[in-house]
């Protein structure tokens, strides 16, 4: 049998960063594999890459909150005779209300996706990304360093990928295998609207970047091997004040942040 195809595992790559994401990684050369629930547009963009000369990515159609599919995505990635040189978890969502008010069973999907996900495909690809000096990009958020009331599944999760990415970035270190967490802030996606945002005004008051901006910042972060990536000085600059300020200051601005969201959160 010929040496393992070695692939980018890009997730959450039907749209948004992920789609830009996995172009990225292919205009710079790398083989991809390709995950989301969307196989249609999966297909697409597998199409485009191949379009620019690229080999075809593979399309793994899967939803990443079913509790088999990361071994289905390991089997597969076998037959297909391909290894995970480097793991890019960017799959996610967020839900707009207080927990109170929000569907617990669409809440605990967050949790299935952002954390649960994420975790087994860390856990699962990491001995051969250790041993082939692999290299994991997660995605979380700015929202992983603050407190979020209004959104506070979604704020938890991106704070547990933000905690368990540094950790991984120095236990797996002296391996030659870099962990990076890319933090973006607000980002012109499909994200919004999946998080019941019926207002674009928090979007233009904090200025949201394009999601070829934030793939850009993430794979030039990756390839550094940097620990933490945050795109933007003001994203810079929110991330360093949030743990620095009184929550009795903080809970109740990004309370009343999110009413800039939309009429969901009253
Ligand atoms: N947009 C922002 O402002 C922003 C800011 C900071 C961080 N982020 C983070 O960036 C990441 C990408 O989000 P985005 O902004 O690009 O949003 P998006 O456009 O909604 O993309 C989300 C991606 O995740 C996939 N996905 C959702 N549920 C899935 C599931 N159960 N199984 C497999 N794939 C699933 C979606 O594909 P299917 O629907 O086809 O499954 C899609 O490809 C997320 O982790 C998000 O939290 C976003």
């Amino acid at each position: 049998m010929s040496a393992p195809r070695r692939v980018a595992l890009v997730t959450g790559a039907s749209g948004g960063i992920g789609a830009d994401l996995a172009r990225v990684f292919a205009r710079h050369g790398y083989d991809i594999a390709l995950v989301a629930r969307s196989k249609e547009r999966l297909e697409a963009l597998a199409d485009e890459i191949a379009a620019t000369g690229r080999p075809r990515p593979l399309v793994l159609a899967y939803d990443l909150t079913a509790p088999d599919a990361v071994e289905a995505i390991a089997a597969e990635l076998l037959s297909a005779n391909a290894s995970v040189g480097i793991l890019v978890n960017n799959a996610g969502y967020g839900l707009l209300g207080d927990a109170a008010d929000l569907d617990p069973a669409a809440q605990m999907g967050i949790v299935d996706l952002n954390v649960r996900a994420l975790a087994a495909l860390c856990l699962r690809f990491l001995p051969e990304l250790r041993a082939g000096r692999g290299k994991i990009l997660n995605v979380a958020s700015i929202v992983g360093f603050f407190p979020g009331p209004g959104m506070a599944m979604y704020y938890a999760s991106k704070a547990f990928v933000l905690s368990f990415g540094e950790a991984l970035w120095h236990e797996l270190r002296p391996y030659g295998c870099t962990v990076t967490t890319l933090c973006p802030g607000v980002t012109v996606t499909g994200f919004q609207e999946r998080a019941g945002f019926t207002s674009d005004v928090g979007i233009m008051r904090f200025g949201g970047a394009s999601a070829a901006s934030v793939a850009e910042s993430g794979y030039a972060g990756l390839m550094a091997g940097r620990r933490v990536v945050i795109p933007g000085f003001t994203n810079k600059l929110l991330c360093f004040l949030a743990p620095r300020l009184p929550k009795s200051a903080l809970l109740p601005a990004v309370a009343s942040m999110q009413k800039t969201k939309g009429a969901r959160h009253t």
